[in-house]
């Protein structure tokens, strides 16, 4: 018979006194960092065993935290979600948007950290224009524009070694702001011109809120009692975050139809959350599949035959062509599977529940650990392998063009195709790896996401070779999964095969 045990026997790492589990995250010690949660959590992982959970209680101010390592369960919990999803979110969040400027917010404060009724009613006017596929299809004409601009400015970076310069992911952050302003705001910010000193305030605001935020929550939320300054800190990146957003709201892009039919303050309220989440997200997807494929002959090779097959020579996109490129799709998916830009995603459980045979309270925050899960070999064989095969449907790693390779390269294909068949036999579980989140309030800019990097992926690879001269780089939690090291990609201009 199978007894369900109590909350207090899910191992975990033991609160103390007073301090509980918070003194560890102030102290920073391996492997309890708020910018190294990658460790932390095969550190519970280890704790709980396969398919068991651990906990991390007693964080000063916040709800017990309840990890399950199982996809099974993660499904479980995911498929029986409430009508209204509540996502744990930093509580500093919900004070800036409920408590500190109510006035701005009121009763209509936005998607991120908000819940219940407030956030259904806003999701459900805003879901059409921002996640139906349309909308993402009708996006690729002034994606497609920025991407190509990205791909000028790029030519003027590289130096005389071919490498870019070691501060590209800012770069990136650029491109990726250009694109959710020229999409949801229908106006260039001209992130990607000579003079972005305006961009470079955006992304130092959003910087401000996300390097904030773990500190504030995990380490020492002293702000309760007092505004220290980190407190300070973030609460004026988000004020200038605010005023930013509002001077540049134009009665163009998605946020102008939104002010059509809902008024100017819900068009507001939505391009602060998509602007705020919508940069650092797709920046470090973008760095991260780039860096899987510099690093992975093969595959790049498969892409760029894929690309020099399919996309039109003459310059123009439409959405069409992006559904003829399966392999870049599942290059991006692979990626994010190896590096999740979010690692874990979160559910406050409304009701006392039974999770991974424990007994679980009301009000706990279950973390689903995506990042553990996409990385165990019991769901993705030879996890370490970037092989974008094991996501196609037939799993063939031949492809087409690369009859003349040498023994190298046969043997990397033969690695290659023995993990996708090997995928292919155990197939994949559809919890395992959810970067995106799952459910009512999975992520709603996704499909816009998948274009912007479609877009710009498949111009950088077919315009270049992209090669990786250095060592492994290293990631940490900032609080989206980036690398530490310099991004020195080195690129040559390639020629398109017949
Ligand atoms: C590769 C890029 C991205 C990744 C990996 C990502 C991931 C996520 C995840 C994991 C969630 C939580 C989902 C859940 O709770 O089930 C989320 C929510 C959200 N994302 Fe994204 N995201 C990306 C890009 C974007 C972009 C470009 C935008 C906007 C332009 C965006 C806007 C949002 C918003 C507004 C929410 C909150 C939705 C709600 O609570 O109703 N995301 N995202």
């Amino acid at each position: 018979m199978c007894s369900v045990r109590s909350f207090a026997a899910m191992p975990g790492p033991q609160p103390l006194p007073l301090v509980g589990n918070s003194w560890r995250f102030a102290l920073g010690r391996r492997p309890w960092r708020t910018t190294a949660l990658d460790g932390a959590l095969w550190a519970l992982r280890a704790l709980a065993g396969t398919d068991g959970a651990a906990k991390v209680s007693k964080l000063f101010g916040h709800p017990d935290l309840v990890f399950p390592f199982s996809a099974e369960e993660v499904e479980r919990i995911y498929r029986r979600e409430d009508v209204l999803p509540h996502r744990a979110v930093a509580p500093c969040l919900k004070h800036y948007k409920e408590e500190l400027r109510k006035n701005f917010f009121g009763d209509e404060p936005g998607l991120i950290g908000i819940h219940g009724e407030a956030w259904a009613r806003f999701r459900s006017r805003v879901s059409r224009p921002l996640a139906a596929p349309e909308a993402a299809r009708a996006s690729v004409p002034v994606l497609h524009h920025v991407a190509t601009d990205f791909l000028d400015r790029m030519e003027d970076l590289i130096d005389e070694r071919r490498e870019l310069p070691e501060y590209f992911i800012t770069e990136l952050y650029k491109w990726a702001l250009e694109s959710v302003g020229a999409w949801a705001l229908g106006t260039r910010l001209n992130c990607l011109s000579a003079d972005d000193a305006s961009a470079r305030s955006i992304i130092a605001c959003i910087h401000g809120f996300f390097y904030s935020v773990p500190k504030l929550e995990l380490s020492a939320p002293l702000w309760r009692l007092y505004s220290t300054s980190t407190y300070r800190t973030y609460i004026k990146a988000l004020d200038d975050f605010w005023t930013l957003c509002l001077e540049r709201l134009t009665d163009k892009g998605v946020c102008g139809q939104i002010a059509k039919t809902y008024g100017e303050k819900v068009a507001t309220i939505l391009a602060f959350d998509l602007l705020l989440v919508g940069v650092d997200t797709t920046a470090a997807a973008a760095a991260s599949t780039m860096y899987m494929l510099a690093k992975n002959e093969r595959a790049q090779r498969r892409l760029q035959t894929e690309l020099d097959q399919n996309l039109p020579t003459d310059g123009t996109m439409n959405s069409k062509v992006l559904d003829k490129i399966p392999y870049l799709k599942a290059c991006i998916k692979e990626s994010l599977r190896m590096k999740p830009v979010i690692l874990g995603n979160g559910r406050c459980i409304q009701s006392e529940a039974v999770i991974s045979g424990y007994r679980v309270p009301k009000g706990s925050h279950v973390v689903f650990p995506h990042y553990i899960l996409s990385n165990e070999e019991r769901y993705f064989p030879s996890p370490d392998e970037f092989v974008p095969e094991r996501w196609l449907r037939d799993g063939d790693v031949s492809g087409r063009g690369d009859h003349n390779a040498d023994a190298g390269a046969r043997c990397e294909r033969a690695r290659a195709q023995y993990v996708a068949s090997k995928q292919k036999e155990m197939g994949i579980h559809p919890f395992a790896s959810l970067p995106f989140g799952f459910g009512r309030r999975m992520c709603i800019g996704k499909r816009f996401a998948e274009v912007e990097l479609q877009l710009l992926l498949a111009l950088i690879f077919q315009r270049y070779d992209v090669s990786w001269r250095h060592g492994e780089l290293s990631y940490s939690v900032t609080p989206t999964y980036l690398p530490n090291e310099p991004l020195r990609f080195t690129l040559h201009q390639r020629t398109r095969s017949a």
